[in-house]
């Protein structure tokens, strides 16, 4: 049998596989180079970026539960410009897609990441729309259709880069909250981010991370944000970026198979850094023992009979 197609397009992104690293778990690529091939991936999400350079939570920052991890890293990052000139040439050389994860506390902040980005010869932006809105008392902007397609909006009005909006789980409707972003001009989603979530010290009765509570991830969230890509997969036809807790081919597979178009590995970088190479294996030899020539025949192939 002949070489099996991975190739995926989402919008107008294409990447030579669906395997992505996620924001916040791979730094800025550079981190990792003598860990993986960085060749072979889809593509790099790089950590979170702001207008300004973020230093973050007070420590502890990470927190160690059964089955996942809280982080409260506090989306600490060196700013757009520094990435700019020290991370994004190195970066560059990779055949890996480049997408960079932006956030900030206004749309116009938003707009003003978009419109800064977009002459740099990166591939695609990942808005996070999981932040305070300062001048709503700190809503998130993803927890409310109007406000997360505000911020499409404000992104895509300022980029001719494909946009892919990170939806937050803390919704009770996420199909409207992908629609709303979609309409607004999005290329795609990728779902989920992390879950809040808390830890104590039973012995000092204190928090386990300095800033109190932080983010669930890790294989915990898995069947939460499979359920959430098949409920926005059913009802949207978009494409969509499946995350949470994916740590090996067969978890990646469950999402491709509801789905998703491509996914992200997380947490399980810090586990394995080769978690995504061995994810790409494990993919491909799937499609070939089910003689299947190109992904796409899996992707959506859920069956519902029983
Ligand atoms: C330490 C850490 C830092 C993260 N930083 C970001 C970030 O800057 N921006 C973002 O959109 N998501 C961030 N995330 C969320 C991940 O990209 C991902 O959505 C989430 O961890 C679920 O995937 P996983 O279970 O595979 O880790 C972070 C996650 C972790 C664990």
């Amino acid at each position: 049998m002949g070489e099996v197609n991975l190739q995926v397009k989402l919008g107008r992104l294409v990447l030579q596989n669906p395997v992505m690293v996620a924001s916040g778990t791979f730094g800025y690529g550079e981190e990792y180079t003598q860990l993986v091939d960085l060749n072979q991936l889809g593509g790099i999400v790089v950590k979170g970026l702001s207008l300004k350079p973020k230093v973050g939570n007070p420590p502890p920052r990470l927190v160690e539960v059964p089955c996942g991890l809280i982080n409260a890293i506090g989306l600490e990052n060196i700013g757009v410009e520094r990435f700019i000139k020290e991370k994004l040439p190195f970066l560059k050389q990779f055949k890996a897609k480049i997408i960079v994860n932006i956030f900030g506390y206004s749309p116009e902040e938003y707009a003003q990441l978009a419109e800064i980005l977009s002459p740099t010869g990166i591939d695609a932006i990942e808005v996070n729309i999981s932040c305070p809105n300062i001048k709503e008392g700190g809503r998130l902007f993803g927890t409310d259709p109007q406000t997360a397609a505000l911020i499409t909006k404000s992104v895509c009005e300022h980029t001719h880069l494909p946009v892919f909006v990170k939806l937050s789980p803390q919704v009770t409707d996420i199909v409207a909250i992908a629609k709303a972003v979609m309409e607004a001009g999005a290329d795609g989603v990728s779902m989920i981010n992390t879950i809040p979530a808390m830890a104590v010290d039973i012995h000092t009765r204190r928090p386990k991370l300095g800033n109190v509570t932080g983010g669930l991830s890790g294989p915990c969230l898995k069947p939460i944000a499979l359920k959430l890509v098949w409920e926005v997969v059913k009802a949207l036809d978009i494409p969509v970026i499946g995350i949470g807790g994916i740590t090996c081919a067969e978890d990646a597979l469950e999402f491709l198979i509801t789905g998703a178009k491509a996914i992200q590995i997380g947490t399980a970088n810090f586990v394995n850094p080769q978690t995504a190479i061995e994810v790409i294996a494990g993919i491909r030899h799937y499609l070939e023992d089910c003689q299947l020539k190109d992904i796409h025949e899996l992707i959506g192939s859920l069956e519902l009979s029983f």
